[in-house]
């Protein structure tokens, strides 16, 4: 139990899920204070029974289960939404403040969205307007960044601190406006100013396609659809954790998650954490209701700073439908790899009803070979429950315990950090890569240890320093004219930043653009594009064949908006630089986007010219202050 906020010297109680420690009163009581003895007397009470209940192996029968595991209303998708409605305007009103909460039981300062973790379910239409007002009542400054998301024509609403934005003060309140286009499927939001996401700013936002059109691109039929957001979760504000992480030297050892959340939600044994407030009263786990006479589509989204994870759930093979908005042609797996910042859906069918089980274990696993050093503290697996809803006959099954019904499956766990083989995955709206390339952009990421010790990411020799207070935007746009425009330069644009701290690639035209990051570092980097999907060419260990531009498939490659570049290999992507804009092109790890692993593409420049004195931008250069 967590020392109360407003604590008035009644004491506190120490609850480590074993006993209960009575710090004694600090006060005498008064008779004013009798009530608050009183209710707290019946809070004693309750976390008694709480105790005794958590001293009970969970043997997970039903009861229990339900007792533990608890299953929410919350990013379930709407089952009667209409995907006919005329486009129109979603409205959202976010209170964003400081809180402290402790969703796997330990408590921790936290940053949320009016009190929710995660935040709430943003659901929408294509070609409808989302407009979210942010009031920031935090004590630090936020941004929020709508992952994936075009933004065409409104590239000042990216919500990316430094580049597109400063960032809102506390006490300030800025409003996002922008029309979702030309996409649909399963994206996200999540703050980009510093790592404020790792402190729970983070949340689903969903596309539906218009009309049939969404039954269409999906092939397996399903009935439900819902949100599964897998998360690390540190028990510390990332500000601190981010200074540890880039204090001279420190090699890059990221810090270790102690724990690990299912759409927020975690047990943690409190006896495993003696250093930490933790109460085991209040806390379950996820546990997910589905029909067990039609298919759900769970949107996987991993939501977290750093590890990925390995999504399982016992006994069930499941089909990949989606990745990252591209709706694909699906694919039978039994374990889903999923990087930061990924999306994948999958379609879960019910199992036979002759196997006579209602329960399984759905199993998300950190995948550990990624981390620096061990931490005593961490667990490395979340568990959820998937329980099927039906019959009477199908739901009173004869044995109580839920363990012996469900068992893993029985072949090795992969413990590389690498991406999931999408090569297989082909998209139903078939669309070819560019046949050749305009610029081919090679980039050598690294760590590297320079001056005073600092161990930072660097693209070729630069390492991104993001000037919060002068985004690169409002740079780039004072120096577009109507006369400037037909002499812009393509490539690293050194006349207005510094190429060592602010890699800036500048391109004109709708140019077909190809990277190859070639990754010279032990650790995987989901890398991230802001504004387009990039076709995934190919990616590998070790060094890319000589040959490789001479032997790609081309026809419909995957189109994603995050691919990892695995430790010593290499990722080829290529895309289309047609949305006019600034553009982050970063690594979605937090600490190594923190510690400057990132560049930025300015792409279709001349299609900027205008933007400065528009109206909606200028609101957005308010926040910058005068
Ligand atoms: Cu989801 Cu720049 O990130």
């Amino acid at each position: 139990m967590r020392q109360d906020d407003h604590d008035d010297g009644q004491g506190s109680i120490d609850f480590d899920g074993e006993g209960l420690q009575w710090q004694h009163s600090r006060t005498p009581h008064t008779p004013r204070r009798r009530w608050l003895l009183l209710g707290f007397l019946t809070l004693v009470l309750v976390i008694t029974l709480g105790v005794i209940v958590d001293l009970q192996p969970i043997r997970h029968n039903h009861s229990l289960v339900a007792a533990r595991f608890r299953s929410s209303g919350d990013y379930i998708l709407d089952p009667n939404w209409d995907l006919d409605a005329a486009p129109r305007t979603r409205h959202y009103d976010w209170i964003i403040d400081d809180h402290d909460f402790n969703p796997d039981g330990v408590w921790r300062p936290m940053v949320l969205i009016n009190g929710k973790f995660p935040g709430p379910l943003i659901e929408c239409n294509e070609g409808d307007e989302i407009v979210v007002e942010v009031v920031n009542h935090a004590s630090n400054a936020t941004s929020i960044h709508w992952h994936g998301l075009f933004q065409n024509g409104t590239n000042w609403m990216d919500g990316t601190v430094g580049v597109t934005q400063c960032p809102i003060p506390p006490n300030h309140s800025f409003t996002y406006r922008f029309n979702v286009t030309s996409q649909s499927g399963t994206y996200y939001y999540h703050s980009h100013a510093g790592m404020q996401a790792s402190d729970g700013l983070v949340g689903p936002l969903i596309i539906h396609a218009k009309g049939t059109q969404e039954k269409e691109l999906q092939k397996v039929p399903y009935e439900q659809d819902r949100v599964v957001m897998l998360s690390d979760h540190y028990y510390d504000l990332s500000s601190k954790l981010l200074d540890e992480y880039l204090a001279p030297g420190n090699e890059n050892e990221e810090p270790v998650p102690p724990s690990a959340l299912i759409n927020g939600r975690n047990i943690r044994k409190c006896s495993d954490l003696p250093n930490r407030n933790c109460s085991s009263v209040g806390p379950v786990g996820a546990l997910f209701d589905l029909s067990s006479t039609s298919n759900t589509r769970l949107r996987i989204i991993n939501v977290g700073a750093f590890a990925e994870f390995s999504l399982q759930i016992d006994e069930h093979e499941f089909h990949v439908t989606e990745v990252d908005g591209t709706d694909v042609y699906p694919q039978s797996i039994h374990r889903l790899n999923i990087n930061p910042a990924q999306r994948y859906s999958i379609v879960v069918t019910p199992p036979l009803k002759e196997q006579n089980k209602s329960l399984y274990w759905m199993r998300a696993r950190m995948i550990t070979h990624c981390f620096a050093y061990e931490n005593p503290e961490l667990q490395e697996e979340v568990w959820g429950v998937i329980h099927y809803k039906g019959t009477e006959q199908f739901y009173n099954d004869t044995a109580d315990d839920l363990t012996p019904q469900t068992s893993d499956w029985a072949d090795i766990i992969d413990v590389e950090c690498r991406d999931l083989n999408t090569s297989s995955l082909h998209p139903v709206q078939p669309i070819s890569a560019p046949p050749t390339t305009d610029h081919f952009i090679h980039l050598r990421a690294s760590f590297q240890i320079r001056d005073w010790r600092l161990s930072r990411g660097y693209l070729n020799d630069s390492s991104f320093h993001p000037t919060p207070k002068t985004p690169i935007l409002h740079t780039l746009l004072s120096s577009l004219t109507p006369q400037t425009i037909p002499n812009l330069p393509n490539g690293t644009n050194t006349a207005l930043f510094n190429p060592e701290t602010q890699l800036v690639y500048q391109i004109t035209g709708t140019p077909s653009i190809t990277i190859l990051i070639q990754n010279f570092d032990d650790g995987n980097h989901p890398f991230h594009l802001h504004g387009y999907k990039f076709f995934v060419l190919a990616q590998g260990h070790g060094y890319p064949p000589v040959d490789v531009q001479d032997t790609l498939d081309l026809e419909n490659p995957l189109r994603r908006d995050t691919a990892s570049v695995e430790g010593y290999g290499w990722l080829l992507i290529r895309f289309v630089a047609d949305n006019a804009g600034v553009w982050a092109f970063h690594c979605h790890v937090g600490w190594h986007n923190e510690a400057g692993l990132g560049m930025v593409f300015a792409t279709r420049v001349e299609g900027m010219v205008g933007w400065k004195g528009d109206e909606r931008m200028k609101e957005v250069e308010g926040l910058c202050g005068g």
